[in-house]
């Protein structure tokens, strides 16, 4: 990348990021560019998440009373050179100020006070606006000013050049690592006291409340329309093979949400057994399965995680079906299992029972059924490969750095959102499996939250029974 400055350019101009084929910038043109600009600041509507901001900020500094706490939204990272990927703020950040804006830090004081320092759009008395690259407002957009952010987030929002200042005050200092190397550079690290701050701002994030539930419904509600759109175009999927799903998928995700929560796989045949297919390169084909696992991530950055695996011509093989029937049964299995007080790993067991059982029944097990499924063997797992469940929400693995006995050695609690996801994959290559499973990959997954009394299924929208899904490509596909 480079950065330059023009020596032709009024002094005052802070460091600003060009490129050598800029033109240059004589002083006639900066000047009469900072004249003649509308003041148009001023407060704005309160954002929907100010208000759980508070709340959320409120529980953290509870959790770590009289510390200061630094949690870094993250800045950009190069894709290419002088090219950027699409800014998208770290999720706890998101989460406890409610900001996307690039460069911010929440400062959470040890009294207890908030504050955003955040990189407000530039004023019209320097060069900025109209020729840095990144923030210029003329080249990247207008960011907000500080009154727009504090006045949309409910939170006192202080210029980012005041944050080193702040953070070269005295007191015990957290900071959430590895979001942002200069906030990293600015404050010693403290392993474990970090690493605490990381997991806290993680368990406050299992149990989501209504307005978050709201989120991630419309997140699956868009997911939905676009694995719609893309059965809806299958002629143009026979054509162009998986990257038309992916684009047409993405395009719902940019028009109605964010972005994708992450980066679509979509496996025809048995690419399918990748589990994580993102290259996408392939050709969809007649008589084969291909595999959808696709997320809208809403505005707030909620995402759903679904994932459909179809017959490219609409109806089942009946090896196709039977493989789909026993993945679909561990799956029925894996969501009856969630509910409130039962643990996070019920699920997974009841899923994993399911399609032991199947693969005992295709004679394909070394040992017998109850042999596999002792946790000391676990030979099934060549065929179903990860876990079944995953918390959800603003990270399509949510809540990572929570404590195992917060998270995968707990129990499920009212508002925890996960994932059902099991699947059978046959590699094309394993000649331990007849021939004609092999390059057979099938996962079924569903976004559900635990309710008082069990579960609902937030992407039950989408079909998953096999004649369902049959009737439902016919249905868009008008065959
Ligand atoms: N889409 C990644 C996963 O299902 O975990
Ligand atoms: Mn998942
Ligand atoms: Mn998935």
């Amino acid at each position: 990348m480079s950065e330059t400055q023009d020596t032709q350019s009024t002094p005052a101009t802070p460091t600003v990021k060009t490129e050598t084929h800029d033109p240059a910038v004589p002083e006639a043109w900066s000047a009469f560019m900072r004249q003649g600009w509308a003041d148009r600041d001023g407060a704005l509507p309160q954002s929907p998440v100010a208000a759980p901001a508070a709340r959320r900020r409120s529980a953290l500094a509870e959790a770590l009373p009289g510390e200061r706490l630094v949690l870094p939204g993250g800045g950009y990272k190069v894709r290419a050179y002088d090219t950027n990927y699409r800014f998208r703020a770290d999720t706890a950040h998101a989460y406890f100020s409610g900001n996307q804006t690039s460069d911010a830090v929440l400062v959470v004081e040890p009294s207890g006070e908030s504050v955003l320092y955040a990189r407000p759009r530039s004023g019209r008395d320097t060069d900025e606006f109209f020729r840095d690259r990144e923030y210029g407002a003329l080249w990247a957009g207008e960011r907000p000013s500080l009154l727009e952010l504090s006045s949309s987030l409910g939170l006192e929002c202080r210029h980012i050049d005041e944050l080193p200042d702040r953070l070269a005050g005295s007191g015990k200092t957290r900071v959430l690592r590895d979001v942002d190397p200069r906030i990293d550079a600015a404050v010693p690290a403290d392993d474990e006291r970090d690493r605490e701050l990381a997991r806290i701002a993680s368990e406050l994030r299992l149990v989501k409340d209504d307005w978050e539930l709201g989120e991630l419904a419309a997140a699956c509600d868009a997911t939905t329309l676009g694995f719609e759109d893309s059965v809806r175009d299958w002629a143009n999927v026979l054509t162009y093979g998986e990257r038309w799903i992916e684009g047409t998928f993405f395009r719902r995700a940019r028009a109605m949400g964010n972005d994708i929560g992450y980066d679509s796989i979509v496996g025809g045949g048995s690419h399918a057994t990748t589990l994580h297919w993102i290259d996408n390169t392939g050709p969809i084909t007649p008589g084969q399965l291909v595999l959808l696992d696709m997320g809208v991530e809403g505005h707030h950055l909620y995402t759903a995680d679904v994932t459909r695996t179809l017959p490219v011509d609409g109806t089942f093989t009946p090896l196709q079906r039977d493989l789909y029937t026993l993945v679909f049964q561990a799956q029925e299995a894996g969501i009856a299992a969630v509910r409130p007080g039962a643990p996070f790993l019920a699920a997974h067991h009841a899923a994993m029972e399911v399609l032991a059982h199947g693969l005992g029944d295709l004679g394909l097990l070394p040992v017998s059924v109850e042999e596999a499924l002792d946790p000391s063997s676990k030979v099934y797992s060549r065929w179903t490969l990860h876990g079944t469940s995953h918390m959800l929400g603003m990270d399509v693995h949510d809540c990572g750095a929570a404590a195992p006995e917060a998270y995968t050695q707990a129990q499920l609690a009212p508002g925890m959102v996960l994932t059902v996801e099991p699947g059978l994959y046959f590699q094309a290559d394993d000649l331990l499996v007849p021939e004609e499973l092999r390059g057979i990959g099938i996962r079924i997954e569903d976004d559900i939250v635990v309710t008082d009394d069990g579960n609902r299924n937030l992407s039950e929208a989408l079909p998953r029974s096999p004649e369902a899904v049959e009737t439902w490509m016919a249905e868009l596909s008008g065959r």
